[in-house]
């Protein structure tokens, strides 16, 4: 009996330290600086229920010594992660990174990123609008990529990953008809399994900060999104994060399981925004200022494709400045350009299963907003033929605080194109004022009013 009992502290203790005989990563000094112990995220105070795989120790670690004054340490950063791919560390403890080429990095198995200091990218528009990755979804694009299978990027509240976005919002002033100017993402997860990130600052992003694209499994956590323009013109579409798979159906064709939690975003689109395919995704505690609110879509763009939006749950968020709170926005049924570049109705699938529960709103115009004639200025031919994207088993309870001046006294609109495709929409305990103290009222058009605790008005188009 006594030695079971010893065995089973014994394996208890190499469950909590595994490997713990090998040379850790963290407390390795080099150049006077010192590797980070990766953080052990959870999720808090909710979870997704789904379960997230370990991550093992890694037992090997690449410095990587910035070559400085602005050259490209994109090519010595690949060979690290070459180098230190299967259970390694790339320890970034320099000051400044400069990554100048697009860096492919979807080959990781078991690869944490210590990141210390800034990683920023050049800003010569010329060569990365030549170079950069590029997408079908939206004509994004991006720096760099990274996926694979556990891998874990941390900042320790020091890292930054630094867009360098200044000309890119200046010269998108003059761009913006122009398909054939893309401005990257800072940051695309394609493929991961198995992720987290936490302790990082995204700095000026010329376009979205973050896409988890085809990927499962992510927690995000500690981070900062800090996206502002320092000319008049202002920083657009600087998006906190977008989830979305395009895989081909029967392989990984959701992003899935994904967390994040615990940040602060001041930035000038949404806030996080859930594209097609993104299921059991959790968004809590995060404070979000000058955005465009949490949103799901914009979903049905693409013509016949089929876009799912599933079991999402968004908690305990602040959201100042903003335009919205909590956002749904679909695309008509009927295919249409409302300006170049900016095409799309007729896609399929459905949102189902999403809960907003408390947002604590300060200066936002529309508490709840949603649409199903997204991007269709012609509201007349939109509801002529409804989307054909399903919204329902939709709840948003919790909300209070104030709008904005901008629409005063409404706070709100949920239009849907026909009750046959947008049903079981719940509000409840919405106490959202409007700073005027007028009643406060929500434009509502195709709804069931009877399952909104909220003054409707008709909507007169
Ligand atoms: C993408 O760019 C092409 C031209 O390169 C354009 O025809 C298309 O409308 C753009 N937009 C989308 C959403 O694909
Ligand atoms: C559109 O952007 C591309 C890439 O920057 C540029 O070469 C082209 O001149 C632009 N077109 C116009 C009409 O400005
Ligand atoms: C979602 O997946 C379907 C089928 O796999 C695909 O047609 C659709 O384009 C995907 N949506 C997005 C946003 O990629
Ligand atoms: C996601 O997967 C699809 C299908 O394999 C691929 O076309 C696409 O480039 C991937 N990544 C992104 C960011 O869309
Ligand atoms: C809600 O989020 C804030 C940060 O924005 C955090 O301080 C607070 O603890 C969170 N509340 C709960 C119940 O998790
Ligand atoms: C929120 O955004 C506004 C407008 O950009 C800015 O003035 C303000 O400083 C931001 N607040 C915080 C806490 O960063
Ligand atoms: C709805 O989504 C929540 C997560 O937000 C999940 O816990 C619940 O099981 C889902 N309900 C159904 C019926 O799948
Ligand atoms: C909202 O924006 C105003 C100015 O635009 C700024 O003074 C204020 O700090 C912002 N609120 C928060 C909570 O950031
Ligand atoms: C809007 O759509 C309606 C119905 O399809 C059509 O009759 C009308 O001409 C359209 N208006 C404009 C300005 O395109």
């Amino acid at each position: 009996m006594v030695s079971l009992k010893v065995i089973s502290i014994l394996s208890a203790f190499f469950t909590a330290f595994p490997l713990a005989a090998s040379a850790p990563a963290e407390g390795r000094t080099h150049n006077g600086k010192t590797t980070a112990a990766r953080p052990n995220l959870s999720p808090y105070p909710l979870t997704t229920g789904k379960k997230f795989p370990t991550s093992p120790r890694r037992t090997k670690t690449c410095f990587i010594d910035a070559l400085g004054s602005g050259r490209d340490d994109g090519p010595q950063i690949l060979a690290a992660a070459h180098k230190c791919n299967n259970g390694g560390t790339l320890a970034f403890l320099d000051d400044l990174y400069t990554i100048g080429t697009p860096l492919d990095l979807t080959f990781l198995k078991h690869v944490d990123f210590d990141i210390q200091g800034t990683i920023r990218f050049t800003d010569d528009i010329d060569f990365w609008i030549r170079n950069q990755f590029e997408y079908y979804y939206q004509n994004i694009s991006s720096f760099w990529q990274i996926g694979g299978t556990d891998v874990n990027l941390f900042g320790s509240g020091k890292g930054v990953i630094d867009g360098n976005g200044q000309k890119w919002y200046d010269a998108f002033d003059t761009n913006k008809l122009n398909t054939t100017f893309r401005r990257p993402l800072l940051l695309v997860f394609d493929g991961i399994k198995g992720g987290q990130m936490s302790g990082i600052t995204m700095r000026n992003s010329p376009n979205w900060n973050t896409l988890i694209a085809n990927s499962s499994d992510m927690i995000f956590h500690d981070m900062h999104v800090e996206a502002k323009s320092t000319s008049n013109i202002q920083a657009k579409n600087t998006d906190g994060w977008d989830t979305y798979a395009n895989k081909p159906m029967k392989t990984l064709d959701r992003s899935d399981n994904i967390i994040i939690q615990n940040s602060v975003i001041n930035n000038g689109d949404d806030c996080v925004s859930l594209r097609g395919n993104s299921t059991n995704i959790l968004i809590q505690s995060l404070a979000c200022n000058g955005s465009h609110g949490i949103s799901v879509g914009s979903l049905g763009q693409y013509y016949q494709n089929q876009d799912i939006v599933e079991n999402v749950y968004v908690f305990n968020i602040t959201m100042t400045n903003a335009s919205d709170g909590a956002r749904i926005k679909a695309w008509p049924g009927v295919f249409g350009e409302a300006m170049p570049g900016w095409v799309g109705g007729g896609g399929t699938g459905y949102v189902n299963n999403v809960t907003y529960d408390t947002m604590l709103l300060n200066n936002v115009d529309y508490a709840i907003e949603i649409t199903q004639c997204y991007g269709q200025k012609n509201l007349t031919a939109c509801n002529e033929r409804p989307s054909t994207l399903e919204i329902k088993n939709v709840y948003f309870h919790g909300f209070y605080g104030v709008a904005s001046k901008k629409y005063d006294p409404q706070v709100g609109s949920m239009i849907c194109s026909s009750p046959e495709v947008c049903h079981d929409i719940h509000a409840y305990n919405i106490n959202v004022l409007a700073p005027s103290g007028k009643a406060p009222y929500y434009t509502c058009f195709n709804m069931d009013e009877s399952l909104l605790g909220v003054k409707c008005q008709p909507w007169k188009g």
